[in-house]
């Protein structure tokens, strides 16, 4: 039978590979099905085909909808009334719209003036619980954690094995748009839920024979907030991509295995190569991503350079033809803020006549 127009989401289309049954309840917003995008230009760069796996484009501007709707729908099924997350923004946004969608109430933990606006905004709009902590990420997912045994009430952080489930199916669709598996695959490294789900994903089509190879996986973190590249906690994390200032990522050993198993890496980028590379992607490929996102662009570049970390996937990878995936994780409208602002973008004034513009753009 045809699925009905409203069910197209990751568990209508994966619910083989997904932990749902007959009575699950699906909760979706369509979710999924994003585009991968041919980067000419990056591939001039890399010497390599290119693609970007824009994440931007789901329902609340990140990747997160994939697992939300997985954990959500388990949630429902299971009899919570209440999810609650910690989050540094976009993790809240799907938590929050994926609840409001489900008709159920949503705690979201959030370090204070952290969290960029637009996500803010989001959490505020679907109707979250909004609970600004004086502490970080770490901070907020501790306290989550403590609830969990709290009748009644869910936690939808990727400690929770169904946002990984929905997650993988990101390497699903990889596989499908490519007809296999890529040489390389790069994203941000935050919690390090993404970077598990995604190696997950690949192995399980790789098992299930559709596809014929496994990609080696390369996980970017942004400079201070690097505790797996610097292998050890980070108690004050900063950096301009707030998405991804985690000091202890919950999916640690998750995003080593990854490294490990598929002969990638963990490395760090700078904040300056991530603003650059956030430009950068806008202007040469039209692709406006969050500072978060651009790490997978920064390290791409970091690759190709003589920077590279020892245990590069590129000096063995990486050859004409070869196929490189970046998953840009969230949508740069998120943050415009934070763009505007090292930019330094000013309007060129002009009276409003014809002759006042054209010289004003000349
Ligand atoms: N990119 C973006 C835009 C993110 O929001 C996150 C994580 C990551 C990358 C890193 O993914 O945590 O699976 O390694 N955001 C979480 C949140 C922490 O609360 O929204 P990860």
């Amino acid at each position: 039978m045809k699925a009905p127009l409203n069910d197209k989401g990751v568990i209508s289309r994966y619910r083989e590979f997904l932990p749902v049954g007959a009575g699950t309840p699906v909760v979706s917003l369509n979710e999924g099905s994003t585009p991968l995008i041919h980067s000419p230009r990056l591939s001039a760069k890399a010497g390599a085909e290119v693609f970007l796996k824009f994440e931007g484009l789901n329902p609340t501007g990140s990747f997160k909808d994939r697992g939300m709707t997985v954990a959500i729908s388990k949630a429902v099924e299971r009899g919570a009334k209440t999810v609650i997350c910690a989050s540094t923004g976009n993790t809240s946004a799907a938590a929050a719209a994926y609840a409001a969608r489900a008709g159920i109430q949503c705690v979201v933990i959030l370090p204070a003036g952290k969290i960029a606006i637009g996500k803010l905004a989001q959490a505020y709009v679907y109707g979250a619980k909004v609970v600004a902590i004086r502490g970080n990420f770490d901070d907020a997912l501790r306290i989550v954690r403590e609830f969990g045994g709290v009748d009644g009430v869910a936690i939808v952080n990727s400690i929770n094995p169904d946002r990984i489930e929905g997650q993988k199916t990101a390497a699903f669709e990889v596989i499908e748009d490519l007809g296999d598996a890529p040489d390389i695959h790069i994203l941000p490294v935050g919690n390090a839920g993404n970077i598990t789900a995604y190696w997950k994903g690949y192995r399980e089509f790789h098992a299930n024979g559709r596809s014929t190879r496994l990609p080696k996986m390369a996980g970017f973190q942004a400079a201070g907030s690097a505790p797996i590249f610097f292998g050890k906690p980070v108690e004050k994390p900063d950096t301009v991509a707030t998405a991804i200032r985690i000091g202890n990522p919950a999916s640690w050993k998750g995003a080593t295995d990854a490294a490990a198993e598929s002969g990638g890496c963990i490395d760090i980028v700078s904040d300056e190569e991530i603003l650059a590379a956030q430009a950068w992607l806008a202007s040469n490929e039209g692709v406006f991503v969050e500072p978060a996102s651009a790490a997978s662009v920064a390290g791409l570049l970091k690759c190709h350079s003589a920077a590279r970390c020892a245990s590069c996937p590129f000096s063995t990878a990486v050859r004409p033809g070869a196929k490189v995936v970046l998953t840009v994780t969230g949508h740069g409208l998120k943050d415009t803020e934070t763009a505007v602002r090292h930019g330094n973008f000013q309007p060129l004034e002009a009276d409003a006549t014809l002759e006042a513009v054209r010289a004003a753009i000349a």
